[in-house]
């Protein structure tokens, strides 16, 4: 999604810029541009394609000595991903950046247009430029006319703005979508996300919704809407939030597989107490835990993945109904909360603004919140009632792996927590199941990491194929779901997730000898059932690649990846990591670009 850095101190800025630029590339874009203040006149330069494209026209001008500057990268929404659509946008003294989506922005063009503003791109950023720029000029207060603008706008979005004739000040705007500001001495910054800070950077502050700052040189203001001073929240910048390194690895997503092992230990272990599941450290409310009647649960994407794996657990130890449904569409289908219940949303990035959207209904109808989240200060953490956050790290690869065995693992353990509450598990199961999750688990995921060129051999033949079903039953199609994502996502064959006996009611018509069944079985409940559909499509010509405990049945599989011997509910957390490694290895080695696949975002901060 767009990013968004800004600087006004006391050092040349260009670089600085240039560099935020590049360390926000990871949330993805498709062009990029800045905006630096000399002498009461805008340079902008603008290109589509890479920060390193950008960089390269910059080389062109005269290296600039401007202490004032925004800039950004662009992840389209209105308009093609081409320069004349590229921000900053710049209407008479105003120039701007943003981060969302401005909805009613034809509203702003007949009253612009009646002003005499004329437009160059399709943007609603533009329009919302206009707008500011229009009443600066009417009142000559930046504060007030950006107040105004903001009054008429409406959607989700983030702002920076500079005005031609103020070399000191930039300012900033939050209204859905994240927008932090850096403190240093002599300097201040406004950026979508903590890894755009230079290093020396060490504390910052994260903007309030519905909030206005004014950065300069000495400092900062915040004020609400009506132009309030409001009071700042200094957070210290942790290690985890700054910029990423891949440590000697071709790719952040394989360096984050790899960290899989020591993410769980380190999540699962500020969780346990004594052997035992313990929460306490998140703040959820267990009065409101030991009485619910139900729960619901949204989230997208993989961390959606996640959420219908914890269902699926959640079910099985409380007997207690969850609704488990995309963010995206939670407000649409008016949810009916109902009893005793709760939402539990799942995000990796904290930022994702579907999810946020659910989390402010639930929360507008009184209904109690726990967020899992990675990022400390996202916008999920501090808006819900509760946040497990889980402590994978920083993820930077657009494809979540990490993130999502985590969750996992960490879900696991709060079902288990649940259930013990509950009296619906012993305390000597749930210790036996609390000691698999917390030690067992990190080891065998380490065993089947070491075992990569295992999976790096099944990949040969599906890297071939355009096409591919992941297959399973119960818990093991929610891994099915996740793995089709993943292999999608970076190596664009189109794979499908199916419940493995749903297939037999359609879509076999697609199986032949081009399409690959990747097939995942690891619950003894379910394992014949499950080699029976293994050989309903392996006879009908599909290669079948299947994912399973050795001593499970393997007729029909052309390739199996025998699982290590562990606890049953540990084996999907496993196989989860199989199918992230079968995906990076697929797509390498149809050279795809792993790291940044097409037309993605990582941290999707528009609905
Ligand atoms: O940051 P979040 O976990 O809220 O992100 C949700 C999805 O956008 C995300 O999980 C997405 O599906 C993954 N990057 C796919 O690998």
């Amino acid at each position: 999604m767009c990013g968004i850095i800004g600087y006004a101190g006391k050092s040349p800025c260009q670089n600085i810029l240039l560099s935020g630029l590049y360390a926000l590339e990871y949330r993805g874009y498709d062009s990029a541009g800045i905006a630096l203040l000399d002498n009461e006149r805008f340079t902008i330069i603008k290109s589509r394609g890479e920060v390193s494209r950008l960089e390269e026209k910059m080389k062109a001008f005269q290296a600039s000595e401007s202490t004032l500057g925004i800039a950004h990268t662009r992840w389209a929404t209105h308009g093609e991903p081409g320069e004349r659509n590229a921000h900053p946008h710049k209407m008479g003294k105003t120039a701007l950046v943003h981060n969302g989506i401005i909805e009613n922005y034809k509203e702003a063009e007949p009253i612009l247009a009646e002003k005499c503003y004329t437009f160059c791109s399709d943007t609603d950023t533009e329009r919302a430029a206009g707008l500011i720029d229009l009443y600066y000029r009417e009142t000559g207060d930046p504060l007030a006319a950006i107040s105004r603008a903001c009054k008429k706008l409406r959607g989700s979005y983030a702002f920076a703005v500079m005005f031609e004739d103020r070399e000191n000040e930039i300012y900033g705007v939050r209204l859905g979508s994240p927008l932090l500001i850096g403190v240093g001495d002599g300097e201040s910054l406004l950026a979508s996300d903590t890894a755009a800070f230079p290093a020396h950077i060490d504390r910052y502050i994260a903007m309030e919704d519905g909030s206005i700052s004014r950065i300069f040189r000495d400092g900062f203001q915040l004020f609400d809407m009506s132009l309030a001073k409001i009071k700042a929240n200094e957070q210290p910048l942790t290690q985890i939030s700054r910029g990423a390194h891949k440590d000697g690895y071709e790719h952040f997503m394989r360096k984050e597989i790899h960290e899989e092992p020591a993410a769980v230990l380190k999540t699962l272990a500020a969780y346990i107490k004594n052997g035992l599941p313990d929460f306490s450290a998140s703040g959820v409310d267990t009065s409101i835990l030991k009485q619910l009647s139900s729960l619901h649960i949204a989230a997208c994407g993989t961390a959606m993945h996640a959420g219908l794996f914890a269902k699926f657990l959640i079910e099985k130890f409380l007997r207690i109904p969850v609704f488990a449904e995309v963010a995206s569409e939670f407000r649409y289908n008016e949810p009916i909360f109902d009893g005793n219940t709760a939402l539990l949303v799942i995000s990796q990035s904290g930022e994702t603004a579907d999810t946020l959207a659910a989390l402010r209904l639930a929360k507008e109808r009184g209904i109690y919140s726990i967020a899992v989240v990675n990022v400390p200060c996202s916008s999920i953490a501090r808006e819900a009632d509760a946040v497990i956050y889980t402590h994978a790290g920083r993820e930077v690869s657009v494809a979540s792996t990490k993130a999502y065995t985590v969750q996992t693992a960490l879900l696991s353990l709060f079902a288990l927590h649940l259930g013990s509450l509950r009296g619906s598990i012993s305390q000597k199961e749930a210790q036996k199941i609390c000691f698999s999750l917390s030690r067992e688990l990190p080891e065998k995921i380490d065993e089947v990491i070491a075992r990569e060129d295992e999976v790096r051999a099944l990949c040969h033949s599906i890297s071939q194929k355009e096409s591919a079903f992941f297959i399973g039953r119960g818990v093991d199609a929610h891994i099915c779901a996740e793995g089709a994502l993943k292999l999608k996502e970076i190596s664009y064959i189109n794979a499908q997730a199916y419940p493995a006996g749903e297939l037999k009611h359609g879509t076999i018509s697609l199986i032949s000898n081009d399409f690959p069944v990747i097939a995942v079985s690891t619950q003894l409940c379910s394992a014949e059932k499950t080699a029976a559909n293994v050989r309903e499509v392996a006879s009908r010509g599909a290669d079948v690649y299947l994912i399973a405990p050795a001593d499970f049945p393997q007729d029909g599989a052309k390739r199996v990846f025998a699982l290590p011997k562990a606890a049953e509910p540990l084996l999907p957390i496993l196989a989860a990591t199989v199918t992230q490694l079968l995906a990076y290895h697929t797509a390498l080695l149809r050279g795809c670009n792993v790291d940044k696949p097409r037309n993605l975002a990582k941290s999707v901060t528009v609905e």
